[in-house]
């Protein structure tokens, strides 16, 4: 018989997040934009599993700054995401894959974090109920960015100080997280101190402490990349690509396996092993994830597990962006296989 935890023994997100402001881990504005993200998270997750019931599946009718065809739930989830981060009251700029520019956080009612967002990524798998998430970071203000709106600064120098603010290299990351909504909502947290999994209890509606200092394995034999792309990738990329089929001594090539959703194929990487990429190709230079709320905190989470992100010759967390929604090709993983990645690329 197995011995059932008793509930009162149960870590939630939230009390898990006041032992770490306890330790002094984090202060106590950026615990509450953390349950603030997480609310978001949860409110999301319930849209995306309610999607066919609700209408919201389908095409929300407009374009957003990358020409992308928003998705109702892109456009909703966003709109959640930027509520409970305006709700808490300790946030000063957002930056959303969804919005052309970063906002300031203009109600009275503001603080200094700044959080930038992805918030439904993987949302061409929404109409067919396939793995989605939210992803997110958090940095703090690299000039005085508790913008007074009120003096005569015009938008532009407001807006400037926005984007300076908000361009800030991976490296000076306080925080960055995903959660991924599937057969499991699972909420994935760092802090700077190790890689954390929380699961989400529909039974009472929060997220419990399921994994703690997670490790991605050092090497592994699964590559997600989108191989429609092949003829269009770098020779040497093709040649790498090749060497993963090749099934050489051990009989037994690498298995390919691709989602399609940033989130679930990197969080299958975290837990089993291996490597995603997305490369640039001849449609687009810099490959198609963009370097601020998708590849910087993904890069972050892989290195606090003991992996790598890089862009084939740099790592991803040193790159600094000048622009707010800049791509860079992407590679992640574990430590062996992108490495063994970036040998061709030398
Ligand atoms: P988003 O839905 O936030 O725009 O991100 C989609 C990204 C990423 O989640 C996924 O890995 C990749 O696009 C899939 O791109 P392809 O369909 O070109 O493979
Ligand atoms: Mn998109
Ligand atoms: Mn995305
Ligand atoms: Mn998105």
């Amino acid at each position: 018989k197995t011995k059932r935890q008793s509930v009162y023994k149960l870590q939630t997100l939230t009390s898990w997040l006041l032992k770490q402001e306890q330790d002094g881990i984090i202060d106590a504005e950026l615990t509450i934009v953390l349950s603030s993200i997480s609310m978001a998270c949860k409110q999301i997750a319930s849209l995306v599993q309610r999607a066919g019931i609700s209408k919201l599946t389908g095409v929300h009718g407009a374009f957003n700054a990358h020409g992308e065809d928003q998705k109702k739930l892109d456009v909703v989830s966003n709109e959640v995401f930027s509520n409970c981060l305006r709700a808490s009251g300790r946030t000063g700029i957002i930056a959303s894959e969804e919005e052309d520019v970063p906002v300031a956080v203009e109600e009275s009612y503001y603080g200094n974090y700044i959080v930038v967002f992805d918030p439904l990524d993987g949302s061409s798998n929404i109409d067919a109920a396939v793995s989605t998430g939210s992803i997110f970071g958090i940095y703090t203000p690299t000039d005085d960015c508790l913008l007074d709106l009120e003096d005569s600064t015009t938008l532009d120098t407001v807006e400037q100080r926005c984007i300076v603010n908000v361009c800030q290299p991976g490296n000076n990351l306080l925080a960055a997280g995903y959660c991924m909504y599937s057969s499991s909502v699972i909420f994935v947290l760092t802090l700077g101190n190790g890689v954390f999994s929380f699961t989400l209890d529909p039974m009472f509606g929060e997220f419990i402490l399921t994994q703690e200092n997670i490790q991605i394995p050092k090497a592994g034999k699964i590559y997600a990349f989108n191989e429609g792309n092949y003829q269009l990738w770098d020779d040497r990329l093709k040649k790498y690509i090749d060497h993963l089929k090749d099934p050489g001594p051990s009989g037994k090539p690498y298995s390919a396996r691709y989602i399609g959703s940033l989130v679930g194929d990197f969080h299958r990487t975290l837990l089993y092993g291996g490597i995603y990429g997305y490369p640039r190709n001849k449609k687009s230079r810099n490959g198609k994830l963009r370097l601020l709320y998708e590849c910087a905190p993904m890069s972050f989470i892989v290195e606090q597990a003991g992996g790598k992100g890089s862009d084939g010759q740099q790592r991803i967390l040193d790159i600094q962006p000048v622009e707010i929604h800049q791509r860079v090709p992407l590679y992640i993983g574990s430590i062996e296989e992108v490495e063994k990645l970036e040998k061709y690329f030398s």
